[in-house]
């Protein structure tokens, strides 16, 4: 693997791969004190992040330097693109500095694809850790993981993704990835928050989020992304809550082993009360906990693995 920019037609067996490197690491590490490992030593990770981020570029620089890499964290508020520098001359600006991988994550969807193809000269590795609202590929892989080490195989599971759908790259990766690995996705949300073309997309689609919960294995709540809406919020913040947020008396409809996601940051009270995200069925924080040794595994296989220049 030389990128990871989506998960839309990435190989099945390459993303299964990545979840077993991802688990095999996991409990390599479990219970030890000193979790790193010699396996990047020498080479240089930077995370270029143009959006605010508190998960994805932590357990990014957390994974990098548990496999002693040197990471390094440009944050576009405080570099000379706040000059004016464009993206481009900043990503070969980092690659001529050293980067044998440089994790973006910027407000245009495609940013990343643009990165990859002006790095392919200097040979440096891009991951996408979120374009606009295309696609979020390694949250897409710890939340598979999450669900892997809950259910067991994914196949014929259903998952409902539930929410701002239209604006979350989160459920754009999660969709294609889930179904590739066999799962039944089925999106819920009000038909103002869906994304035009739904249809071709490998899913089924509701607006009645009641009925949905019953027949679910898992269900994934979306944070609504007011920040993308610019032509204002609808329905309003009240009627997202009534309709589409996971009360404690939704969550009684649920399968006894149905799981709760959330990528996170979580609005409690309007996308999901406080005693749904803080119960046993809840995986939040695993979540959290699996995006370390996936975003670990994503590095290995960009960086160390036998095919990491294919
Ligand atoms: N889930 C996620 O991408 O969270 P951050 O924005 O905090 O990285």
């Amino acid at each position: 693997m030389k990128h990871l920019l989506a998960t839309d037609g990435l190989d099945p067996a390459l993303a299964t791969a990545v979840l077993d490197t991802a688990d095999e690491l996991k409990h390599t590490l479990l219970g030890r004190e000193v979790k790193k490992l010699p396996t990047l030593r020498g080479r240089t990770v930077i995370t270029l992040f143009y959006e605010n981020s508190t998960r994805t570029r932590v357990s990014f620089e957390i994974a990098g330097k548990w496999m002693s890499a040197d990471v390094i964290n440009v944050s576009a508020s405080s570099s000379s693109v706040n000059k004016g520098e464009s993206l481009r001359d900043t990503a070969l600006t980092l690659a001529a500095a050293g980067a044998d991988c440089v994790i973006v994550r910027h407000p245009a969807s495609g940013a990343a694809q643009r990165l990859a193809g002006w790095l392919a000269e200097p040979g440096t590795s891009v991951v996408n850790a979120g374009d606009g609202t295309h696609e979020h590929p390694t949250q897409a892989l710890l939340d598979a993981a999450t669900l892997r080490e809950r259910l067991g195989s994914l196949k014929d599971r259903r998952i409902a993704i539930v929410g701002d759908v239209l604006h979350s790259r989160v459920a754009r990766s999660n969709l294609h990835l889930l179904s590739a690995l066999g799962a039944e996705v089925v999106l819920v949300a009000p038909p103002t928050l869906l994304p035009y073309g739904v249809e071709s997309l490998p899913v089924t689609v509701s607006h009645d989020l009641d009925a949905e919960l019953p027949a679910v294995d898992a269900v994934m709540m979306l944070r609504v992304q007011a920040e993308r809406m610019h032509g204002g919020f609808f329905p309003s913040a009240r009627e997202y809550s009534i309709a589409y947020g996971l009360s404690e008396r939704r969550q009684k409809l649920l399968p006894d082993h149905a799981v709760v996601l959330h990528p996170g940051p979580m609005l409690r009270g309007m996308e999901i009360a406080s005693a749904v995200a803080d119960s046993p069925a809840s995986a939040i924080t695993e979540q959290v906990r699996n995006g370390v040794h996936v975003r670990m595994a994503v590095l290995y296989h960009l960086l160390a693995s036998e095919g990491a220049a294919a």
